[in-house]
């Protein structure tokens, strides 16, 4: 895959820190960095124009667009959050118009895991702003960042068992937006937060975008065209740096560079500018995860490997198919990016030709695979017999059933 350098070049020149690489970019805009912190200040913690019935108490976190605030509902007597654009950015329109659109596609997304949005409104000063549940807990990026650090409480709360059940939560929350046509694009730890009942969140669909025919396309149509790519380096697929048109596969993608940083703590790419990045996203060369974290169980490093593939054809179609694999890992079953067969990839195909396959369940392949198998046995043998008598035959059908069997044995000694 050609890598986009003028892109490339453009960004790390603009950027050309390790520090910025978990940062959203918005096309040719560089966000400034903003990570995920209750130690915020400044002019915009002491920001408190806000409507009659909201007070705000203190700041809860900055990203690259907005800050969030802590917010007193007197009407309802609740902790509300509220999100609005940072100061410097308000006067943009096409930032502006952005910012409403994250707030009416995130309120369209009735789901436990995505965060609910409560209240759309403009300040007295005409700000906008909207009001979300408040989080009482910290983002997934705290959370790896503790592991890290090896803080004893948080390794006793978030066993490698609890963070592959947490990343559930997540595959569900993506495979919703998308039955709904909304791809997220910009999915990373600092946007995903983990609530004190253990239920995971996840926030932040500034970047959404609708897929062509989603009942959503109509709102998403008033977005402007930008131009570059837009999203986090770190967990950008290479169609997503190459500024193609995307499809849930790019989300897919995302979501396995945080199963890779959820096993192994640390992302699968390092380098000193977007640019290197980018160039070792597009040539597929992550560490791989078994490097890292040598006592991974193959299942996972396979699952992984197959949702990070540079190659969206042979990653996993949907967030659904990836939840499922990791689902049968923890099951201790083996998960399909193990044992890809030739009808599995057949059929991957064929969803990636007509998308409602997709709801195909791999058994109805594999009975679809048996019965053709049998099919053609029965008619190879008819021909034989036919031609050449039975012992002919017997040896045509032998063969042909036991054809898949030899190429399995076949596999596996060349894997020894
Ligand atoms: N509803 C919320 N409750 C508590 N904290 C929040 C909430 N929403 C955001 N935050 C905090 O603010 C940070 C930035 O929020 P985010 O929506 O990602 O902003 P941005 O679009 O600017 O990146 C989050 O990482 C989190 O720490
Ligand atoms: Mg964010």
């Amino acid at each position: 895959m050609a890598a986009d350098s003028d892109a490339i070049g453009a960004l790390s020149t603009m950027c050309a820190l390790s520090d910025v690489l978990g940062d959203t970019v918005i096309g040719d805009a560089t966000v400034p960095a903003g990570a995920a912190t209750n130690e915020v200040a400044g002019d915009d913690a002491a920001d408190d124009d806000m409507v009659e019935r909201y007070e705000v108490r203190c700041a809860l976190g900055e990203g690259g667009m907005g800050h969030i605030d802590l917010l007193w509902d007197s009407d309802l007597r609740r902790d509300l959050a509220v999100k609005r654009l940072r100061k410097e950015l308000r006067s943009d329109q096409t930032l502006l118009r952005q910012f409403l659109w994250e707030a009416r596609v995130t309120a369209s997304l009735d789901h436990p895991n995505v965060v609910p949005v409560h209240d759309l409104g403009v300040t007295p000063r005409g700000d906008v702003f909207f009001t979300m549940k408040y989080v009482r807990g910290k983002s997934l990026a705290e959370v790896i960042d503790r592991l890290r650090a090896h803080d004893a409480d948080t390794e006793a709360a978030m066993s490698l068992a609890r963070r592959l059940r947490l990343f559930l939560q997540l595959c569900q929350a993506v495979a919703f937006a998308h039955s709904r046509g909304v791809l997220h694009r910009d999915l990373k730890p600092a946007n995903i937060m983990l609530g004190s009942h253990g239920e995971l969140l996840l926030m932040d669909w500034g970047l959404a975008m609708s897929l062509p025919d989603s009942e959503l396309a109509d709102l998403a149509g008033e977005l402007p065209e930008r131009s570059g790519p837009s999203g986090t380096p770190l967990y950008m697929p290479p169609e997503q740096i190459d500024g193609a048109e995307l499809d849930q596969r790019a989300d897919v993608y995302s979501l396995g560079v945080i199963l890779y940083e959820l096993v192994a703590l640390q992302p699968p790419f390092s380098g000193k500018s977007v640019g290197d990045i980018w160039h070792q996203v597009q040539a597929g060369e992550g560490k791989p995860l078994a490097e890292v974290v040598p006592q991974v169980s193959p299942s996972l490093a396979a699952v992984v490997a197959n949702a990070m593939a540079s190659d969206r054809e042979q990653r996993y179609a949907t967030a659904t198919e990836l939840l499922e694999d990791v689902e049968r890992v923890i099951d201790g079953r083996t998960p399909l990016a193990e044992d890809v067969s030739l009808a599995r990839k057949v059929a991957r195909y064929a969803v990636h030709q007509d998308p409602r396959l997709a709801s195909v369940r791999p058994y109805e392949i594999d009975l679809m695979y048996g019965g053709g198998l049998i099919a053609g046995a029965g008619i190879g043998g008819l021909v034989a017999s036919h031609i050449a008598g039975w012992e002919v035959a017997m040896l045509v059908v032998g063969a042909l059933m036991g054809m898949p069997f030899l190429i399995r044995w076949l596999r596996t000694l060349g894997e020894r």
